[in-house]
């Protein structure tokens, strides 16, 4: 396929495009922001959410620029009036449909006490959402200047899964956008969530709705960090840390040596929650459970912090100098007593390639055995 030579116009602007390029994409890729809620980059769009509609000349209908691919001379306004109106509407459905219980909705100070009460009876807390200030929905409905009470609100059908290990899932709160579907089948590829239901019964379920530990879910948490709003959330995290208590670092999965980039975010000086970095390889926002969940060891007390030499059948704390000094000693005794072949080391898959390269040297070149493996468990 040829580039097309005519562009798109886009607010009056002309841009090129690569065949197949969706109107999202090209506006993006040129710093022109349509707001979305069920785009996920890299999985085929659904136009599930309609709040990337934009208006195109001379079409009958508002398009979703998710699935409408560009085209020559295509004539496309993304904040028109009539866009603006169909959005506001589409974020004041969403608003309305469970309990998105964020400050834009009965929070003007009258309603304040019923307001709590309604949320402790939705889901036991006094506190707001659990994702308030980190909710694509409530940017929008602030954004377009919108509140949920156009509509009434709908009933919440299904109680809240905290059975699960690692994460939480509040029915009450999904808009239903199928992101986290798109991320399981078409991401990770685990196939373990799937639509469920009918109509105004439909939930997102798992193993002919179960819960995630009864499924095949193994928790590599790519739903949690995709859902836009409150419905899937880290156990350890909700309720116990707002966005604006944490700073984030940048940095690479310690679990095996594929070197996943992840951002821990801290509160206190202890890590909190980790999200997988989503701009950049080599995982572009995806991790397992070891490298999303599996953090509580950086801030436990059981770490050992000095080494330790058995003596006597007990530990004792030694210093740096003194181990080593002993671990050479001994390594030297064995070798020149039983030969180089006595000995074998074992380093660990959690080390990264340039360590364990620097071990198998160590036992090659100075211990003068090949008996080096790693063990993919330490
Ligand atoms: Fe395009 Fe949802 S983002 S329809």
């Amino acid at each position: 396929m040829t580039t097309p030579t005519e562009p798109i116009i886009i607010n009056g602007n002309r841009f090129s495009f690569e065949p197949g390029e969706t109107i999202l994409e090209v506006a993006r890729r040129n710093g022109i922001d349509i707001p979305t809620l069920c785009h996920l980059k890299g999985a085929s769009p659904t136009g599930a959410c309609r709040v990337c509609v934009v208006e195109i000349q001379g079409a009958r209908s508002l398009a979703a620029s998710c699935a409408m691919p560009a085209a020559a001379k295509m004539v496309v306004q993304t904040e028109s009036p009539k866009v603006v109106a169909a959005r506001r509407m589409v974020i004041q459905l969403l608003l309305a449909s469970g309990n998105h219980n964020c400050a834009v909705r009965g929070s003007d100070g009258r309603n304040w006490t019923d307001f709590q009460m309604a949320v402790q009876r939705a889901d036991s807390s006094q506190e707001l959402c659990p994702v308030w200030g980190d909710c694509r929905l409530q940017d929008l409905a602030y954004r377009y200047q919108v509140n949920g009470e156009r509509f009434a609100p709908t009933p919440v059908r299904y109680p809240i899964e905290e059975v699960n290990p690692f994460i939480v899932r509040d029915f009450s709160r999904c808009i239903q956008c199928g992101r986290c579907v798109q991320a399981c089948n078409e991401v990770q590829v685990n196939q373990a969530i799937h639509y469920g239901y009918r109509g105004a019964r439909s939930k997102i379920v798992a193993a002919g709705d179960r819960a995630y530990r009864d499924s095949d879910c193994v928790f590599c948490g790519e739903c949690v960090q995709v859902c836009p709003v409150g419905a899937l959330v880290e156990k350890d995290v909700r309720y116990k840390v707002r966005p604006w208590e944490r700073r984030s670092v940048r940095t690479t999965c310690s679990y095996c040596g594929v070197g996943c980039q992840m951002d821990l975010h801290v509160k206190d000086n202890r890590v909190v929650q980790v999200t997988g970095a989503e701009e950049t390889a080599p995982n572009y926002g995806s991790l397992c459970v070891k490298g999303r969940f599996g953090f509580d060891f950086v801030g436990s007390p059981e770490r050992l912090k000095k080494p330790l030499i058995r003596a006597n059948g007990a530990f004792r704390e030694a210093s740096w100098d003194e181990a080593l000094d002993l671990v050479a000693r001994r390594l030297g005794e064995i070798k020149a007593g039983s030969g180089p072949d006595s000995i074998g080391v074992l380093t660990s898959a959690r080390m990264t390639n340039e360590e364990n390269y620097v071990a198998q040297k160590f036992a090659r070149a100075v211990l003068q055995t090949n008996s080096i493996d790693h063990c993919a468990r330490l």
